[in-house]
């Protein structure tokens, strides 16, 4: 398309650059430019510029460059005339289409058209004919019926190299032609043009428009690729199209979910199926701009389809793979989702065996995408350490940094360390092995919501030795006395309690240990009680905070003054200590007595110099 200069000079007139970028970036005003955040390179702090008088953008971090029609290529992903058709669309103009190259070049294509549409006919008819018996019988194994073979447009490309020109030739197109349009290979000594395709089964892939523009062709039998596809043409550009686009557009304008899949048979066996949103790729990953096409086809706000991986290790890897190419990508109401389909299967085997239902239920179980973020950084991992815990903190730091949108990055971030604070407490607390949840099982439970208190209907136990009675005391005493957090912290983190839901408020404690308990400020007390109760303790906290309690042990009372506390845990932990020590210290004793094993000595031994170590109290405090 050749547009006359003097249309190109108006839409930069027409519409300010400030205005376009401003309805894709959020841009702020500095001097006579904007700012923003550099949409084509990843970054923090904004060093994009946009300055309406000169007429162009530039980034001081990537360098990128360019006028209003080189922003909205670069960052919409179109070509030149695609951002002149756009752009003039904004300015209520009508594109001039007035040049002789411009209707030559549309000749051109339409003739690239013509002669795919022409062999796209010839390839169905030879699935018909003996030499295609092969290859039909291998589509009927793989239960596809005439109905199927014909609304895909399935063919067969014959042994035969030289079959296919002859024909194309008398029905008038030019050898170039058919080489431009991939129908045809040149060979490397100059020999005369031969069929790309031979002996593979066909499958037509259409633009977005519907019009057939190349081919996938998988292997029969004997050796080669399993599938190899057109290559880059005119026409076709792999990474730019989807296999099932033209009818998945269709779909999602009618609120059908948009299915991502891998291969051109699970597209077909789920448009079957009713699923008539599914696409694929075509034999590579996941681009950028298919996951821009994916987006446009929404036509409402939430833009979120539905990626769907094996649940082996490749399938995982996949995924992975897929998130770090969408983290950069987000914006508010454009996601995905990720479903896991159970190992060794795809949708088209899931669905020929175990039917339809079976692929709903996997599409139901798809995640979000922070959910899948958390699982592939914790999946069957141990956060028992400092450093383990620090480990996840930084790798899922580094993934929410690749998020180039603010508001979405910002979101990210508060989520995720919602979820480290909740996974370290209930992990922490738990003797369970910890390992992380795992990728591809059912939904996950999420990770550490504070255990909900659902204490069977009998009366509260009250504690009554004085080994339990300690844990509760220091529980009151700290939430009364906060400013002590710090120097219990540790006492606090060792005192295992056993009642999961006084471990899990100590495990809230000792976090909220990290925000308080420096210097001596009033209102603390209040301040913990409060998160402890928004954190779902109430209950709790009612039986801890109990006047009776502070009858028994003053120091543990929010009127004691904070020596007094202090001196009150001090000693309380002093006398716990020696309790549980002696306790084992004759359970140590007993099986020396009755078997005399040589670990249970120095356990006797060990324990006894515990023992001696702090020295009682004169005065019991629990
Ligand atoms: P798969 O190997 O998963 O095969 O390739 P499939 O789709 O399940 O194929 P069937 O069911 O055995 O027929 C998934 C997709 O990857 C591309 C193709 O687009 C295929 O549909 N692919 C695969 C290639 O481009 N080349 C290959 O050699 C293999
Ligand atoms: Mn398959």
């Amino acid at each position: 398309m050749t547009v006359p200069p003097a249309f190109l000079e108006e839409l930069r007139a027409r519409l300010p650059l400030s205005e376009v970028i401003g309805r894709r970036l959020r841009l702020v005003r500095s001097g006579r430019e904007f700012a923003a955040p550099c949409p084509f390179h990843n970054e923090k702090s904004p060093s994009f510029t946009v300055n309406d008088q000169k007429g162009f953008f530039h980034c001081f971090g990537c360098g990128a460059h360019g006028d209003v029609i080189g922003f909205v290529m670069r960052h919409d992903h179109l070509s030149f005339p695609e951002a002149v058709e756009s752009l003039a669309g904004l300015a209520g103009l009508p594109v001039p289409r007035t040049a002789p190259e411009d209707r030559q070049r549309h000749e051109h294509r339409k003739g690239l058209h013509e002669a795919i549409e022409a062999a796209t006919c010839w390839f169905e008819q030879q699935l018909r004919a003996p030499a295609g018996a092969a290859a039909l019988a291998y589509l009927r194994r793989r239960g596809l019926d005439d109905e199927a073979i014909a609304s895909f447009r399935l063919g067969y490309a014959p042994s035969d190299r030289n079959a296919l020109r002859p024909v194309l030739e008398r029905a008038g197109f030019g050898i170039e032609i058919l080489v431009e349009a991939g129908l045809l290979k040149r060979p490397d000594d100059g020999g005369a043009p031969f069929s790309f395709f031979r002996h593979r089964v066909l499958f037509p892939v259409a633009d977005r428009r519907g019009q057939i523009v190349a081919f996938g062709g998988r292997l029969i039998d004997g050796e080669g690729p399993k599938y190899i596809n057109t290559g880059e043409t005119p026409l076709f550009h792999k990474g730019q199209l989807l296999y099932g686009l033209s009818r998945a557009r269709a779909a999602a304008a009618e609120q059908q979910p948009v299915v991502v899949v891998e291969g051109y048979m699970d597209v077909i066996a789920l448009v079957r199926a009713g699923y008539a949103g599914a696409v694929a790729p075509l034999g590579t990953a996941l681009t950028e701009t298919q996951i821009e096409i994916l987006w446009r086809l929404f036509p409402g706000r939430d833009k979120t389809p539905v990626l769907c991986f094996d649940g082996d290790t490749a399938g995982r890897r996949a995924a992975a793979r897929a998130v770090d190419r969408i983290l950069p990508m987000l914006a508010a109401d454009r996601s995905v989702r990720v479903a896991f389909l159970p190992g060794g299967e795809d949708p088209d085997s899931l669905i020929r065996g175990r039917g339809v239902a079976a692929f709903k239920s996997v599409l139901d179980q798809a995640r979000s995408l922070v959910d899948v973020l958390w699982e592939i950084e914790t999946a069957e991992r141990r956060f028992e350490t400092p450093e383990a815990k620090a480990g996840l903190k930084a790798a899922l730091d580094a993934r929410v940094d690749q998020i180039a949108d603010r508001t979405v990055q910002g979101f990210y971030r508060g989520e995720v360390g919602r979820r480290i604070n909740e996974l370290f407490w209930t992990r922490w607390r738990s003797d369970r092995p910890m390992a992380g949840a795992r990728l591809g099982a059912g939904r996950p439970q999420r990770p550490g919501a504070p255990r909900p208190m659902m204490a069977p209907p009998e009366p509260p136990r009250r504690p009554k030795s004085a080994s339990h009675r300690w844990p509760r005391l220091l529980l009151t005493t700290l939430i009364n006395h906060p400013q002590l957090l710090d120097e219990f912290h540790e006492i606090l983190a060792l005192t295992e309690i056993g009642e999961p839901g006084l471990d899990d408020l100590r495990h809230a404690l000792i976090v909220l240990a990290d925000g308080v308990g420096q210097g001596d400020r009033s209102g603390e007390a209040t301040a913990v009680r409060v998160r402890l109760a928004a954190l779902g303790f109430q209950e709790l906290l009612d039986e801890l905070l109990d006047p009776s309690t502070y009858e028994s042990h003053r120091f543990s009372a929010p009127g004691a003054d904070l020596a007094m506390a202090r001196r009150g845990l001090t000693d309380g932990h002093a006398t716990f200590c020696r309790i549980r020590i002696g306790r084992e210290l004759v359970e140590a004793g007993r099986r020396l007595g009755q078997d005399g094993g040589k670990r249970d000595l120095s356990r006797v031994i060990t324990l006894r110099s515990e023992l001696v170590l702090p020295e009682p109290e004169p005065e019991d405090p629990v």
